[in-house]
């Protein structure tokens, strides 16, 4: 298997471009089934996720490729409606191209994502959603199925938590549906604005993307579009808490800083030097970090639950005690035993952990648990004394384009190792 073999100590300094963002790439690419012309998409960052979104594509018969950033879909034959159990599992978040199929081709079926590295990741809202707007929804042999014979209409709908994951299906679902669908606390994050731009420069009308009561007028056919996707504001986390735990000096191009304040802000608390310009943040750190009080998850604009495992493996080496709260999943915790081998001390009860920042990591041999849980590996190894070896780094590449070939530009020695 695959490794990230880190020798540490190493202070980061540099410029990156931020890539674009995972969870913005990934309903768009979805929303293309939508279309009935050609669609260019830009920034598109190369992850294994957006592998798997275009070998979902590719089953149901549409026509895609990838240019370097630049991902091109012509959806104007489809042929399928099914989502390959194999390819379910590589993605979970595929769930989301269950609006999009409905949406197109009156009908759907996807095998059900069940629990996956988070916990229980439940999908009752996206599915009472599309009841709500006439789909006809049947769980059978661990697969859903879906039917919309007559097409889907618009309807109201008050979610009771703002999920973003049914906020977009519900998008993808509504767009084309006969007549206005309303979603009620709906979620509010910049993904979701990205989503309802790409659509509505395909012909959709879409209103109040972004906040947390979306209006979408069904239209009858949407058309081609070109987009650019926003850069990944976890992304852009994840090298802060990198530059900050080797007490580095950072630049990030193409980043939206209006995204992150509730991260700048931990950043500033941890006694980070922050300076933001419209489109770029430069990172000071401090020569020691300071603890941070408490940081505690929730949906946007405040802290996100992605980013919580970067600042939680930067705090591991602050001077005192930090407190972090997650409130939105219930088992995203696991990657902490695996920074516990480099040395961290942590206290987790519940969905409560206390991070005794301590004088120094050491490196480790240690796995990827989740996608971002493997990211904070790869931050606390950054900052530890000698060699960490990071395994399962496939979750690490689901979201990152180049971590180790960014991270070698800013001075560390990091290497890729192929199994
Ligand atoms: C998306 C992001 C993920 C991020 C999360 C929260 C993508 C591809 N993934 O995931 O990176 O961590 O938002 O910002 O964009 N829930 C239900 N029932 C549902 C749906 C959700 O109970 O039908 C619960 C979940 O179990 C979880 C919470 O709502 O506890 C948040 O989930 P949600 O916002 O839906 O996250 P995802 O869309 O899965």
């Amino acid at each position: 298997m695959s490794e990230i073999v880190i020798e540490g100590k190493r202070k980061l300094f540099g410029e990156l471009e931020v890539q674009g963002a995972k969870n913005s790439v990934l309903p768009v690419l979805a929303a293309t089934i939508l279309c009935e012309r050609e669609c260019v998409i830009h920034n598109c960052p190369k992850i294994s996720d957006v592998d798997t979104s275009l070998k979902i594509l590719k089953d149901l018969g549409v026509d895609c490729k990838a240019e370097g950033n630049t991902v091109t879909v012509d959806s104007s034959v489809i042929n399928d409606y099914k989502i390959s159990e194999s390819l379910m599992r590589e993605m979970r978040s595929s769930v989301m191209f269950l609006g999009a199929i409905l949406g197109r081709t009156k009908k759907a079926v996807i095998s059900s994502p069940g629990g996956c590295e988070l916990g229980p990741r439940p999908i009752d809202l996206h599915l009472s959603s599309l009841k709500k707007m006439g789909a006809v929804i049947t769980e059978e042999h661990g697969f859903i199925n879906c039917l919309a014979p007559n097409g889907l209409k618009g309807a109201e709908i008050y979610l009771s938590f703002p999920s973003v994951g049914a906020t977009e299906n519900i998008i993808l679902a509504a767009a084309t549906a006969k007549g206005l669908t309303i979603i009620h606390n709906a979620a509010k994050e910049p993904e979701i604005s990205d989503l309802a731009d790409f659509l509505n420069s395909a012909g959709a009308r879409i209103y109040g993307g972004g906040s947390d009561t979306v209006y979408i007028h069904g239209v009858e056919h949407l058309g081609g579009s070109e987009h650019i996707i926003i850069p990944d504001r976890i992304v852009a986390a994840t090298y802060m808490a990198c530059a900050a735990a080797t007490g580095g000096k950072i630049k990030l191009n193409s980043v939206m800083p209006s995204h992150i304040v509730a991260i700048l802000s931990v950043f500033k608390e941890a006694d980070c030097d922050i300076k933001v310009s419209s489109k770029s943040i430069t990172l000071t750190a401090s020569h020691k970090l300071k603890r941070v009080e408490k940081i505690s998850t929730a949906v946007y604009p405040a802290f996100p639950t992605d980013a919580g495992p970067l600042v939680l493996s930067m705090l591991c080496v602050a001077n005192g005690t930090s407190v972090f709260k997650e409130n939105i999943f219930e088992n995203r915790f696991r990657y902490i035993d695996e920074l516990k081998r480099l040395g961290a001390k942590i206290k987790t009860e519940g969905n409560l952990a206390l991070i005794e920042g301590v004088d120094k990591l050491t490196g480790a041999g240690c796995k990827a648990t989740d996608l971002r849980g493997g990211a904070a590996l790869v931050c606390a190894g950054l900052s530890a004394y000698g060699k960490t070896t990071i395994g399962e780094i496939q979750h690490i590449e689901r979201g990152y384009e180049d971590i180790v070939g960014n991270l070698s530009h800013l001075g560390a020695d990091i290497k890729y190792i192929k199994g």
